[in-house]
């Protein structure tokens, strides 16, 4: 089963930082997930929230900062015991940071189609970083429309049709075909094996976030998961023996 790693080491360091990637490559990961937006004045940044109340306790929206403004905030405040502050990375940080150490599932957030033009800029950024990076990259999201403009615009890269609630496994299995997806992404509390067996009967894999233990991951890899988005990389080495957190 694939482990990826849920915004970096999240459970062990703040979020979608350079500390939490750095941190799950040092734990020896090779598979990290994280979330893009674009800034003010166009910069693909690395943030899960549109706005920075809930990591940094600003009351700032991504979408009407530039990116030299969102430099100004320590978006590791919320996290117990952060080493030292944070600013919110680039993509293109990101990316140089990994370098060749590890594949990279890049979540375009664009709820209603907010951000005009992010999956132009980010296919851009993958081209220009070097490190082969469009081919050890995977797409994902949950605004569909986006999925469909990177296919549109890169033939080959490789995409994952996240369904929330609100798309039947069957909708998500039909769109990831169409887009001759890699995977469906589901949360782990909706799995069932038939969900599992409704993608494998169409060459896809499923993926399931978040799940931060041990056994419960262990359990779903027996149910058919072919991979889970975990805050706590350490439940899948065998060597470390912290308890994995509670799933979410
Ligand atoms: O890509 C899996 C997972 O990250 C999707 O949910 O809210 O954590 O971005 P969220
Ligand atoms: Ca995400």
């Amino acid at each position: 089963m694939e482990y990826i790693a849920h915004r970096g080491a999240s459970a062990y360091a703040p979020e979608n930082t350079l500390d939490a990637f750095e941190l799950a490559l040092s734990m020896g990961m090779s598979s990290l997930e994280l979330d893009i937006q674009l800034s003010a004045d166009g910069e693909l940044v690395v943030h899960h929230d549109l706005d920075l109340k809930r990591t940094a306790g600003a009351d700032v929206k991504i979408a009407d900062c530039g990116y030299a403004g969102l430099l100004r905030y320590d978006v590791a405040a919320h996290f117990p015991g952060a080493k030292r502050p944070q600013r919110i990375p680039t993509l293109a940080q990101a990316l140089a940071l990994v370098g060749g150490r590890g594949f990279v599932n890049v979540e375009i957030k664009n709820d209603r189609g907010i951000y005009a033009g992010i999956e132009h800029k980010l296919l851009e950024v993958l081209r220009t970083c070097g490190n082969g990076w469009p081919r050890r990259a995977a797409v994902s999201s949950f605004y569909h429309p986006s999925l469909e403009t990177v296919r549109r615009l890169d033939p080959e890269i490789k995409i994952g049709v996240l369904a929330s609630s609100s798309v039947s496994i069957g909708d998500a299995v039909a769109l990831a075909v169409r887009l001759r997806a890699e995977s469906v992404n589901i949360n782990a509390r909706r799995f069932t094996p038939e969900a599992a067996r409704a993608a494998h009967s169409r060459g896809l894999k499923m993926l399931l976030y978040t799940v931060n233990d041990r056994r419960r991951a262990r359990e779903l890899e027996s149910m058919g998961a072919d991979g889970i988005f975990t805050n706590n990389p350490d439940i899948c080495q065998d060597g470390w023996n912290k308890t994995g957190g509670t799933d979410d």
